[in-house]
């Protein structure tokens, strides 16, 4: 399969750090809209004309598939981008929703959503959470953590000060943190260290994954995967990152 990932900036490369650990694919192209990032800030329409745009750009490979490894877009734009593609476009924030009721018995578990100020919005985790019976539910806005992530800052007093700055209202850990930004993996190990490891993390890649080997018969494995990275603005930088975050 050859498959294209899509994220507003760099975040989506959590996503393929996953996938390359599954070995799913012969082939990835990533497309990172660096020029117009963050997506969490803007307002649904611009949400939806950059992602029927990133499917314009996809036209260009023959893809089999576009994995959207942004929330925003995912809660957003999906529709849309179905639209005008010729091949299928998976979302991740469906995948985070099949992830928690494969692995959270209790439909009383305390379930914290965080994700960029879009994705909050528009209450897709809550809406397809409530849907499979969940109940308890809150969602934070933690856009902060995306530039933070973009800048290469992953520990330290910045991020602790920002955790405090966002979460010291939150008086006890809850069972389950939807990391719904894919930025957010980044920050996985501050983030488990500040809520404990009582706290089970809900990560988009892990859950993409989880997924697409549900829903298709992967016959083989692809130990190398092919790999090329576009972006719409500094592609060097991009690529910098992605060969320091994916060790390759
Ligand atoms: N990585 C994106 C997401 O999963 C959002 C970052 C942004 O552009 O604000 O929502």
């Amino acid at each position: 399969m050859k498959i294209g990932v899509f994220d507003s900036g760099i975040g989506g490369l959590s996503v393929v750090k996953s996938m390359l650990a599954h070995k799913l694919f012969e082939e990835i192209i990533y497309y990172g809209d660096t020029a117009r990032v963050p997506y969490g800030t803007k307002d649904k329409n611009t949400i939806i004309r950059y992602g029927i745009e990133a499917v314009e750009f996809f036209k260009n490979f023959e893809l089999d598939m576009i994995i959207v490894a942004c929330n925003t877009v995912s809660a957003y734009a999906l529709d849309e981008m179905r639209e005008s593609a010729d091949c299928p476009v998976i979302g991740v924030v469906e995948a985070g929703i099949l992830a928690c009721k494969n692995s959270l018995e209790d439909k009383n578990s305390d379930i914290l959503i965080l994700g960029t100020k879009a994705t909050v919005n528009s209450k897709a985790y809550e809406i397809g959470l409530q849907d499979l019976g969940f109940t308890n539910l809150n969602a934070k806005a933690t856009g902060l953590f995306v530039p933070l992530v973009e800048e290469d800052i992953f520990s330290g007093e910045v991020i602790d000060a920002t955790f405090r700055h966002y979460f010291s209202d939150i008086k006890s850990s809850p069972d389950a943190l939807i990391l719904g930004c894919t930025h957010f993996p980044l920050l996985e190990a501050e983030l488990q260290k500040y809520f404990g490891e009582k706290t089970q993390l809900i990560h988009s890649g892990e859950a993409i994954v989880e997924h697409m080997e549900k829903e298709f018969s992967f016959t083989k494995k692809h130990p190398k995967t092919s790999l090329k990275f576009f972006a719409s603005e500094n592609p060097e930088a991009l690529k910098r990152v992605a060969h320091n975050w994916l060790n390759i």
